[in-house]
């Protein structure tokens, strides 16, 4: 093996040759001469877990990231030995590993084309400061390879060329450069010669990852402790790759009730309760539909979590009560530290308990937060999330608020320089003591864990919601999330835009960022074109300082309280759609937003576009990020497009100039998709109604679409309550047939189908349901494009000329 001298100069030691090797079942062992040991399991066909001891002895396997739930399994496994090389071969994958240098190189196990092979492969430094090793990772970066992932980067969607650090970060108005931000997500998805793989470096230590920054032709990622162990997952789909490692790290474990999706209006903060109630009665009165209202930190007793500030808020239950009589679901943030203060019962309870944070040498981790020196409960031990569950017995059960909000949790620190706890505060990790440096980028993840399981406890039979700001890879099995502390101006537009996107791809859908920006005040226009963002993201929050104003949709003046009502109302009739696509992301991982590499990684034009992305699977979005604009050119994926306000069908593949006054944005839809809409609600459940509209987008050919139903909340739907339909449209010169599917027991009490044709090539002459010709007046129809049927049928058929 070629060593580079340069390396082995700065003190970095590399493996030797291999001398013996073992298998037992799924597990290889290889042994080499100078004591590095390289385990490699295969956890599926296209998934391989690669981990590296330097001292002969693994750690204890234990991880936060990878779920119990995984997938594991394979059809195929098999391994050879040639002079050179060890060779496993799995029904995806040939994964081989260099006798002389431990090597890895992966192919395909169809084509037998390389996918990845090590560089250097992996390498370490002892740390003589902490004990254990700096482990390394350098794998061979080809010409025209693209990376993709990492989280919450700020950056654009395409991360070549650059270097990220994973240190979870409270980042008060970040930038588009600003590194490392509020998550750590050690995930990304390469592709190179239309093959997409996938590696996720499960070491929650600060780590490191660079995209051919340092040098051209190599990529390498590396931690400040603890083990070199990855998982690398194959496609050759990008969207195959995502949806291994989300089933790997987690989905979430429930649906979250419908109400979640819809709008959610905040404001640090809304107080006293006279205020809040102004606020969602000018949602009612103006009638932009509103379904959750947020308290922030004054709704407590000096930032005393779990208490009420009785001036502000005398009666929080009939309060609570109230708004939700309106349709108004109340979410509260909680914070992670505790305010010293030994009048106060949950402080009292968590010193006498023993569940605070330590440092090295015994004192307590104490540190400055909104309450002043507050102590931090260790979430990664059992018992304390046990506690921190149950302290939510009051406000969920009791008072009868809906969501918790989950913050600070980086953990944040103020006035100190590092902003978080120092490296050797104590932790338990879940039963793996350790300091800091390896719990850090874990704690916010397992507070929202705690928070999730007492809401899911005390909610219950409701859905529990919960919104986190940190994050390490898996919280997404647990909780939503927003983006922090951004800014109001056009970039952050952008960014968000970006930061959404690159969540989805990195198994975390249910997020969105702060509408309108957090710091600073937004123009009307600035506003108006977030919102129009806005509601394409799963989760749908304006949000902001208030140190600046006000940022509710009316404050801006006429013109763009209508252009926000318009656009949440449509989040509102699409609500089915995206109940769909949230459906498909817990049930298989499947994204919500769908970059347009992700969408189509074949079309290389793709890989290096971050405006656009498909929302769900069949509407496409190009958000407008400039002012003044009447319009923009952006690139229409291969496929036909319908134009969303105008009908005109597109032929995608190359950019188009598309028209976007402030009162509109790009929104395409494919042919032949089949999108439902409900009318419009002030609120989820406001209405019943008896019909939903199915708009049927015309196709020459074939295009399927789903609907997903359940009762929108409840857990009903995990034994069967819930009904999914296939709608297959066959298009033809003078014919259009759409048969429905239907799979599951749940019946949803609507029972029409108000179909609204949109560019039929033809005049409806004739139609027949389930093979029985009907009178076009028994159908309603309004022009010639739109019939009101019974929703339950297998093919309904028209004819026309
Ligand atoms: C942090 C949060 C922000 C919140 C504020 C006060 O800055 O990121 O969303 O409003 O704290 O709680």
């Amino acid at each position: 093996m070629i060593v580079s001298t340069e390396l082995e100069q700065k003190g970095n030691l590399f493996p030797s040759e291999i001398i013996n090797y073992k298998k037992e079942v799924d597990t290889l062992h290889f042994f080499t001469k100078n004591g590095v040991v390289l385990q490699v399991t295969v956890v599926r066909d296209s998934v391989i877990r690669f981990r590296y001891s330097t001292t002969g002895k693994f750690e204890n396997d234990f991880s936060y990231g990878v779920t119990i739930h995984a997938s594991r399994g394979y059809s195929f496994l098999d391994v050879t030995e040639n002079a050179t090389h060890y060779i496993l071969t799995t029904s995806k994958l040939i994964c081989k590993v260099e006798k002389l240098s431990l090597q890895v190189s992966l192919f395909d196990a169809l084509d037998l084309k390389l996918i990845n092979e090590d560089e250097i492969g992996f390498h370490w430094e002892e740390s003589y400061e902490f004990g254990g090793d700096i482990v390394k990772m350098s794998k061979a970066c080809q010409k025209a390879e693209s990376f993709y992932g990492l989280g919450d980067k700020p950056v654009e969607v395409n991360l070549k060329g650059k270097r990220f650090e994973n240190w979870a970060t409270d980042s008060y108005a970040f930038g588009k450069d600003t590194d490392p931000i509020y998550k750590a997500i050690p995930f990304y998805t390469a592709i190179q010669e239309n093959k997409a793989y996938g590696i996720f470096f499960d070491n929650t230590f600060k780590s490191h990852f660079d995209f051919a920054q340092e040098r051209r032709n190599v990529t390498s990622f590396w931690a400040q402790g603890g083990e070199m162990n990855y998982y690398f997952m194959y496609g050759p789909a990008m969207e195959d790759v995502v949806k291994n490692y989300t089933d790997l790290t987690g989905k979430p474990h429930t649906l979250p009730p419908l109400w979640a999706l819809g709008f959610h209006q905040c404001k640090w903060s809304y107080y006293p309760e006279s205020n809040v109630k102004e606020v969602t009665k000018t949602f009612r009165d103006l009638k932009i539909p509103c379904d959750a209202i947020y308290l922030d930190i004054d709704y407590m007793e000096g930032f005393r979590c779990f208490t009420w500030d009785k001036k502000h808020f005398p009666d929080p239950k009939r309060m609570v009560k109230e708004l939700e009589d309106d349709g108004f679901k109340t979410v509260v943030i909680i914070d992670p530290g505790i305010k010293i203060d030994l009048e106060y019962d949950v402080f009292k309870e968590a010193l006498d308990k023993d569940y605070f944070c330590k440092r090295a040498d015994g004192p307590y981790m104490k540190g400055k937060v909104w309450p002043g020196e507050c102590y931090f409960p260790d979430y990664t031990k059992p018992e304390v999330r046990e506690w921190w569950s149950g302290l939510f017995k009051e406000l969920i059960e009791d008072i009868g608020v809906k969501g918790v909000w989950n913050d600070m949790n980086e953990p944040a620190v103020m006035d100190v320089p590092n902003k978080s706890f120092p490296d050797d505060v104590r932790h338990d990790y879940d039963g793996n003591p350790c300091s800091h440096r390896k719990a850090h980028n874990i704690y916010g993840t397992q507070m929202a864990r705690a928070t999730y399981h007492g809401l899911k406890k005390y909610a219950y039979p409701k859905r529990p919601f919960v919104i986190t700001r940190s994050a390490y890879s898996g919280a997404q099995r647990y909780t939503s999330t927003w983006m922090g502390d951004n800014v109001a101006t056009w970039e952050h537009l952008a960014i968000a835009n970006n930061q959404a996107q690159r969540m989805a791809m990195s198994g975390f859908s249910f997020a969105g960022s702060d509408i309108g920006g957090f710091a600073g005040q937004p123009q009307g226009e600035l506003f108006a074109r977030w919102i129009q963002l806005g509601v394409f993201h799963a989760f749908c929050r304006v949000h902001s300082s208030g140190d600046h104003g006000n940022q509710e949709p009316w404050v801006f003046g006429d013109e763009v309280t209508d252009i926000v009502r318009k656009f949440v109302e449509l989040r509102y009739q699409l609500l089915p759609y995206l109940y769909t696509a949230f459906w498909r992301y817990v049930n298989d991982g499947t994204p919500i937003l769908k970059s347009l590499v992700l969408y189509d990684q074949e079309d290389t034009a793709t890989h290096y576009r971050s405006d656009e992305f498909v929302y769900g699977e069949q509407i496409l979005i190009c958000p407008i990020l400039e002012p003044n604009a009447k319009g923009r050119r952006m690139y229409i994926p291969r496929g036909k497009w319908y134009n969303f306000w105008t009908n005109e069908l597109l032929e995608g593949g190359k950019e188009y100039w598309v028209d976007a006054n402030i009162d509109s944005m790009p929104i395409f839809i494919k042919e032949g998709a089949i999108i439902p809409k409900y009318p419009v609600q002030q609120y989820v459940g406001e209405k019943k109604f008896d019909e939903i509209t199915l708009e049927v987008y015309y196709k020459e050919g074939k295009e399927a679409s789903i609907l997903y139903d359940d009762a929108h909340d409840g857990y009903d739907y995990k034994k069967g309550r819930f009904s999914l339909r296939t709608f297959q449209v066959t298009g033809k010169k003078e014919e259009l047939i759409i048969q429905q599917h239907k799979r599951g027991e749940f019946n949803a009490d609507y029972s029409k189908y108000k179909m609204v044709f949109h560019n039929l090539p033809f005049t409806i002459t004739a139609i027949q349901i389930d093979n029985v010709a009907i009178k076009l007046e028994d159908l309603n129809i309004s022009g010639s494009q739109t019939i009101s049927i019974k929703k339950e049928f297998s093919e309904l058929h028209l004819f026309g000329k």
